[in-house]
């Protein structure tokens, strides 16, 4: 628009000064034209009554000369007329005839240059004098008087046709002007296209449909990432800056409020996943669209017309769409493929993955039924769009053939394989090519990044770029690389409300435990990856180990229920029970305490942070874990700087938190020898400890995690908009 202002105003002003010297021009060529055509009427009117002229002047009778004279006067145009027969003597002439035209002043009419007009009070008289062929009178002169009022007329008739003439010249040049600008502001080839479309010349160009060409405004954020304080402000601004406001749009499988039908009525909850977890803050931050699955029995209940519903409830700040399936479908891609199959490929638990081709038809359906969501919720074709974990390996290439330009950032919450463990999978190509339609893809640790790159080294025709972490497939680039997930920090102030003395004597009175009996903890979901039972031995190996915990110390295990329509982790849970059982028998002491209770049954995030700040240990013994949360969650409950963790070496949180006891869990000597030092370490240690783990979730917390994902889709966005931009530019200037 502002190209079409800069041609437009000078162009304006032209014409006006071209037709402000144009009409006084025109005006003054009108009235020769009209002189010389009454010149010519002079002539031929002098022609055709110089006889009866001559004979009136002969017979010497001025009222014979009136009457022909006023009888000449009928013509309409002929204003007066009158006959000199000497220059000494007045005129013989009709009555109208001007008193200036004297008999002896008729010479500027005849010797002058100039158009032999008289001007008078009612306009312009045109004066042509005739020489008379009498021989009674040889100087004798006849004065034709035309009316110039009708070349008066005609002329400002004239200038007001050219006025318009001008305007519609301006407009027609103007609009001219526009099209072109707006057609070499699209591209030539682009506007042509458009033109061949039918999309018009008045169709502006959309930014949207052209988005090389939409102004380019790149944002520098300095690299130096710890410099800033990641608060769920500092994700606004970039969601703002550096992502020019784009939308957010998330998906997972599960999603983070789940509505239940109970006997009192609907009930909402919040599930057990570390995904929820670690997304709810960020969403609530962002304010996008969160789709997942709708798995609740009030689900349906609670949504709107187009299956959406804005969460939390109580200060609603994201949408929640829901995605539903059927039995089948959720049978087939959820215990099917995605955890009787992708779930035990990826986690060396040593449990035998299972893989059928009708749930992995399922999971296909499933990957396309949230790609066409994720298409109907997108504002733009080019939206971020966070995709959430193994559910949906495919779903990368199918929301990329969809939305060819959206952002996608995938992220893989669990381990990778090594590619002689991927490669067993039937269907290892389509799940990495499915994966490879992201822009970039994460995993927690470095370790399973270099273990997905060889895995698509080994399987793929593709370019893996070593240096810069990168793999070219398909002529698309993704980038692949770590982004350790974390917690919300500071922790919401009402899960630490309650003093650690509370906690301790509330939770020890309803467990039925002396006041000062040592607790340890474990919370997670009933999977076999999570190494409950490790940790079940453990704890009985502490007790072989040093006795005088036996009746002292009780290990309070919540185990969320779990995937229970599936048979291995209906096996689990069956063998979780029964070893708890049988140690619990093995030490029971009379009336004392049983050293392990277990609680197989889903808590609340403000009683599992009760539990944590009750507790004196917390156990997690991952078998193999992406991350894991609840280690970070603990070190977040505890305020006071007290407690001790006892972490997996196998879960990635050991990687950042390595002031945890850091144990083997398949050596459960060493775990018990761990738990016994957690027990009895002084109170400094603890605190020093904790300190240094605080600092490090408090410095890298989930606000972290996911601004460092959309700062680089950022500056990968600029990058992908310059070298657009570039390449439109070179088709212009070559076309
Ligand atoms: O750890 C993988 C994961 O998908 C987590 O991201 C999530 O916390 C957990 O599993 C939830 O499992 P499900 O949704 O099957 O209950």
């Amino acid at each position: 628009m502002r190209l079409s202002l800069r041609f437009l105003i000078p162009l304006l002003i032209a014409l006006g000064v071209f037709a402000y010297a144009a009409v006084p021009l025109v005006d003054s060529l009108m009235t020769r034209w009209f002189v010389r055509d009454l010149d010519i009427r002079a002539q031929l009117i002098a022609n055709t009554v110089q006889e009866p002229l001559a004979q009136a002047i002969e017979s010497g009778s001025p009222g014979l000369m009136a009457r022909y004279l006023a009888r000449l006067t009928q013509d309409e145009r002929i204003y007066a007329v009158g006959v000199c027969v000497a220059p000494s003597m007045p005129p013989i002439a009709t009555p109208e005839f001007p008193e200036s035209l004297a008999c002896d002043k008729l010479h500027p009419y005849t010797d002058s240059e100039a158009p032999p007009l008289l001007r008078t009070p009612r306009g312009p008289l045109h004066v042509a004098v005739r020489a008379i062929d009498a021989p009674a009178a040889p100087g004798a002169q006849l004065i034709l008087v035309h009316d110039m009022g009708f070349a008066v007329g005609r002329s400002e008739e004239t200038k007001r046709y050219l006025f318009y003439f001008f305007v519609a010249l301006g407009a027609i040049v103007a609009l001219i002007t526009v099209v072109i600008a707006q057609l070499s502001w699209r591209g030539w080839v682009q506007g042509l296209r458009a033109l061949l479309r039918g999309e018009g010349l008045v169709r502006p160009a959309s930014a949207a449909d052209v988005p090389e060409l939409r102004p380019l405004e790149a944002h520098y954020r300095p690299r130096d990432e710890s410099q800033l304080a990641w608060t769920p402000e500092t994700l606004r601004s970039i969601l703002k800056g550096e992502l020019q406001g784009h939308e957010v749009i998330v998906v997972s499988n599960r999603e983070p409020y789940i509505h239940v039908k109970a006997d009192d009525g609907i009930h909402m909850q919040r599930p057990a996943s570390g995904l929820v977890t670690a997304l709810e803050p960020v969403m609530r931050a962002c304010s996008g669209i969160w789709i997942a699955h709708g798995s609740g029995s009030a689900d349906r209940d609670t949504v709107d017309d187009r299956d959406k519903i804005a969460v939390p409830p109580d200060a609603p700040a994201y949408q929640l769409r829901r995605v539903w399936l059927t039995p089948e479908e959720e049978a087939g891609y959820y215990s099917g493929f995605a955890n009787e199959g992708l779930w035990p490929l990826c986690h060396i638990a040593h449990v035998r993955p299972t893989f059928r081709s009708s749930d992995f038809e399922h999971y296909r359906t499933v990957n396309a039924k949230f790609a066409k969501a994720v298409k109907e919720e997108a504002r733009s074709a080019d939206p971020i769009v966070m995709v959430q974990d193994y559910h949906f390996a495919l779903l990368p290439r199918m929301i990329r053939d969809l939305l060819p330009r959206a952002t996608i950032i995938t992220f893989w919450h669990i381990p990778w394989p090594n590619p002689e463990a991927f490669a067993i999978c039937p269907w290892r190509d389509e799940l990495l090519d499915g994966m490879l339609g992201s822009s970039i893809l994460g995993f927690h640790t470095q370790f399973h990044c270099n273990n997905f790159l060889d895995t698509v080294d080994r399987l793929l025709e593709a370019r893996v770029d070593r240096d810069a972490f990168s793999v070219t497939f398909r002529s698309r680039l993704t980038v692949v690389h770590r982004y350790p997930i974390s917690i919300d920090w500071p922790p919401d102030a009402a899960l630490l409300s309650k003093s650690i003395a509370d906690c301790r004597r509330d939770l020890r009175a309803r467990l039925r435990l002396p006041e000062e009996h040592a607790i340890g903890i474990g919370v997670e979901r009933l999977d076999y990856t999570k190494g409950i039972l490790e940790r079940f031995r453990a704890v009985e190996r502490l007790l072989d180990l040093e006795p005088q915990w036996v009746g002292a110390f009780t290990f309070v295990q919540i185990a969320a229920p779990s995937r229970s329509m599936i048979s291995d982790y209906q096996h689990y849970a069956e063998r979780v029970r029964s070893v708890a059982n049988e140690i619990n028998r093995r030490f029971a002491r009379g009336d004392a305490p049983p050293p392990i209770l277990l609680l197989i049954e889903h808590h609340e995030v403000e009683s599992v942070y009760e539990h944590f700040r009750a507790a004196d240990v917390c156990f997690v013994s991952s078998l193999h874990d992406g991350m894991n949360l609840v280690a970070k969650e603990f070190v977040a409950a505890r305020n006071d700087e007290r407690g001790v963790l006892v972490l997996s070496q196998f879960a990635g949180a050991s990687r950042e938190l390595p002031e945890a006891l850091i144990v083997n869990p398949y050596d459960a000597d060493e775990c018990a020898a761990a738990l016994h030092l957690a027990l009895t370490m002084p109170a400094d240690e603890q605190r020093a400890r904790l300190r240094l783990m605080r600092g490090l979730v408090a410095e890298f917390n989930v606000y972290r995690w996911a601004g460092r994902m959309l700062i680089d889709a950022a500056a990968m966005r600029q990058r992908s908009r310059l070298s657009r931009f570039a390449r439109a530019r070179e088709r212009l200037t070559s076309a």
